[in-house]
């Protein structure tokens, strides 16, 4: 975290009242956080759904208890009953949705990539410290049980020096998007930008250096011509020698894998499995176990984790966990990488 970011959190919430939350984008992972928020995490209530399709946020408002159904993202963020919002619209409106909640004093939790240009995440950044509000980031890998203790192991010096670094997001399959409504760049900017923050999450204290990156079409060669990547692998160095690879595809038939590695001078930690029980069945063809289909099943507790650790971080009236400049590190990563895909050459990142 920055020390600007670190230094003048306030809380609008009372202790006397629920931190009250307002979700902005009622899609697919809002409508999984949402429900966490109203169902799971202490201390906090749903109180507003913002959508622009008004169904949408009818729909979920209801479901979930909440008073208020709005087409108009102004209606939440001029209430007095909003202490923050939760920001789970499309990426590239990410940005412009912090700096007016910011603006109007509210904290937030905003699903990554918080930005996709660098000046985009320093004015997400400039906004949330100005306005001294919780700023917290949706990298929900750090909430992982086994990623979690991994970087504890770390942290206990159980790794030694870390040499090797591996993170990897395989998307369940079969991949039945269209790719001509999948924004170019995606695999880096949405789904490879997880493994960039795991990568420095589990180097603490590392600044990655240097990016090489090749990508491919191989799930959907048809839709190369047009831009489209699905499937990708990034090499990151950092400034203490360690070496990451991160690697991506948009189709993996046997379910969602999320995995990590690391390998030091003193030993190895990895995290990660795409099993979505620890049963596995011994019978006559073998062994047989059940993987997990959705990122919000593989990952369940890691969101509960990442949303009470905000609604935490404005009780307790500390600095989110995971911050705009973690953010802004992980997409320097991608932004370099997609450079890399373009030019052929590694790409060298700025002090
Ligand atoms: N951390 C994770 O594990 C994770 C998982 C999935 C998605 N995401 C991220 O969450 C974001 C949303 O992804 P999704 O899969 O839920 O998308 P989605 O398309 O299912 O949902 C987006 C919703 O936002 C609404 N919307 C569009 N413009 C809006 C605006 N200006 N204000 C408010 N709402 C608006 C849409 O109508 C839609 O309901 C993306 O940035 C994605 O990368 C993160």
């Amino acid at each position: 975290m920055s020390l600007t970011e670190a230094a003048t959190v306030h809380s609008t919430a009372p202790a006397s009242h629920p931190v009250r939350i307002a979700l902005i984008g009622a899609g697919r992972i809002g409508s999984n956080h949402a429900e966490i928020v109203a169902r799971l995490v202490p201390g906090a209530s749903l109180v507003a759904v913002s959508d622009p399709v008004g169904e949408s946020a009818q729909r979920l408002a209801t479901a979930l208890g909440a008073p208020l159904a709005t087409t108009t993202v102004d209606d939440v963020l001029t209430s007095d009953e909003v202490d923050a919002v939760l920001i789970t619209a499309p990426a590239r409106s990410h940005t412009d949705l912090v700096v007016a909640a910011a603006a109007a004093g509210k904290h937030v939790f905003v699903e990554k990539p918080m930005a996709v240009t660098l000046a985009d995440a320093d004015r997400a950044i400039a906004a949330a410290a100005d306005a001294g509000i919780v700023l917290q980031v949706g990298f929900n890998r750090r909430f992982a049980p086994g990623f979690a203790a991994a970087r504890a192991a770390i942290d206990a010096q159980k790794v030694g020096t870390p040499q090797l670094l591996r993170s990897l997001t395989r998307d369940p399959g079969p991949y039945t998007a269209d790719p001509a409504r999948v924004p170019q760049w995606t695999i880096f900017l949405e789904t490879l930008i997880h493994d960039f923050d795991t990568l420095c999450f589990l180097n603490p204290g590392a600044r990655p250096v240097r990016v090489h990156a090749v990508a491919d079409a191989l799930v959907r060669p048809d839709a190369k011509g047009a831009g489209h990547l699905d499937t990708a692998v990034v090499t990151v160095q950092f400034d203490n020698g360690a070496i990451a690879t991160a690697e991506a595809s948009f189709s993996a038939l046997y379910g969602y894998d999320v995995r990590g590695e690391v390998f030091g001078s003193g030993g190895m930690v990895t995290a990660g499995s795409g099993l979505s029980t620890d049963m596995t069945y011994y019978g006559p063809d073998g062994l047989h176990a059940d993987t997990a289909r959705r990122d919000t099943d593989l990952l369940h507790s890691a969101y509960v984790g990442e949303l009470t650790a905000f609604v935490d971080a404005i009780r307790t009236h500390t600095p989110a966990v995971v911050t705009g400049q973690d953010a802004r590190t992980a997409l320097s990563i991608a932004l370099a990488a997609i450079r890399s895909v373009e030019t052929g050459s590694a790409v060298d990142l700025d002090g």
